[in-house]
């Protein structure tokens, strides 16, 4: 296995691994490289649904998408691409298009549930062939980096985050009254602390909406200060897919927004299984 490094500060490629094929010891590197680096990119891993689930257990139990969930419900593998089943490719202004554009907007996966979503993995099936790329921001660079005394201030502040206000922010009538019922605001630490590290995040993101016992626009404007602060350049990688890409990442120590392409022309449909979270 040949480990390199993609940023300073997140992210590393793996290559000399094959993911259908992976021995107790690999997996306990896997996990320690994991670990160190918050992204992993595998090239040329032309896996199966059931690879990419079986691939995923080794790192904790999957979570279902919400049953309820308009554009794909109940399933182990979330399909995100601008491709009906019938192979059409959905135009950029129907809602379901609208809906996933939500990814494009800065985002740790499943901040607007009780128990956040750990780990994602996303398995390249088709891509464009340009644009589309998938940027990682280290909210664990940006927390250590913050002055002594600005992360003192955030110690203790509880922000709001809902889909509703993720989704708000493409269109005004994106949830459906099924999925809104079923994902009430909840609320979290703006610092998360890692449970098996001890290692504090930033806990931003377009889910987060406002902080608790504050008035709106000034929880607001300091919500959009620190995710301006976490997603500088110096803090971001980006991945530029080639079909049979498999990216994992760790979703409490980067936020991650996908890139446009041209969505009406190009077809690009990704497979994405994720990581129930335990706090
Ligand atoms: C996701 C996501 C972005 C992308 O799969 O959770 O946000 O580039 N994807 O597809
Ligand atoms: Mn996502």
């Amino acid at each position: 296995m040949n480990i390199e490094n993609i940023g300073t500060n997140l992210g590393a490629e793996v290559r000399g691994v094959d993911l259908t094929d992976t021995d107790a010891e690999t997996v306990g590197v896997l996990r320690q490289v994991f670990r160190a680096h918050g992204v992993l990119v595998f090239r040329d891993q032309p896996v199966t649904d059931d690879q990419q689930v079986a691939f995923s257990r080794h790192f904790g139990t999957i979570e279902p998408t919400l049953p309820s969930d308009p554009y794909g419900g109940g399933g182990l593998i979330n399909r995100i691409g601008n491709v009906d089943a019938a192979g059409e490719i959905i135009p950029s202004d129907d809602k379901r298009s609208l809906y996933q554009a939500g990814n494009m907007l800065w985002h740790a996966d499943g901040s607007f549930r009780a128990a956040p979503l750990k780990a994602s993995f996303l398995s390249a099936k088709e891509v464009p062939p340009a644009g589309g790329e998938t940027e990682f921001a280290s909210v664990r660079a940006a927390f250590a980096d913050l002055p002594e005394g600005r992360k003192t201030e955030l110690e203790g502040l509880v922000a709001e985050h809902s889909m509703a206000h993720s989704r708000a922010q493409i269109a005004p009538d994106l949830m459906t009254e099924a999925f809104s019922r079923e994902a009430p605001p909840v609320r979290h630490d703006l610092i998360r602390i890692v449970p098996e590290t001890g290692e504090k995040m930033l806990h931003v993101g377009s889910y987060a909406s406002h902080i608790i016992g504050w008035p709106v626009e000034k929880g607001r404007a300091l919500l959009l200060e620190l995710l301006e602060w976490a997603t500088q350049p110096r803090y971001v990688v980006s991945h530029s897919w080639r079909a049979d890409d498999l990216v994992m990442w760790d979703n409490r120590c980067c936020l991650h927004r996908g890139r446009p392409w041209a969505f009406d022309e190009d077809r690009r449909i990704m497979h994405r299984t994720t990581l129930k979270g335990t706090d």
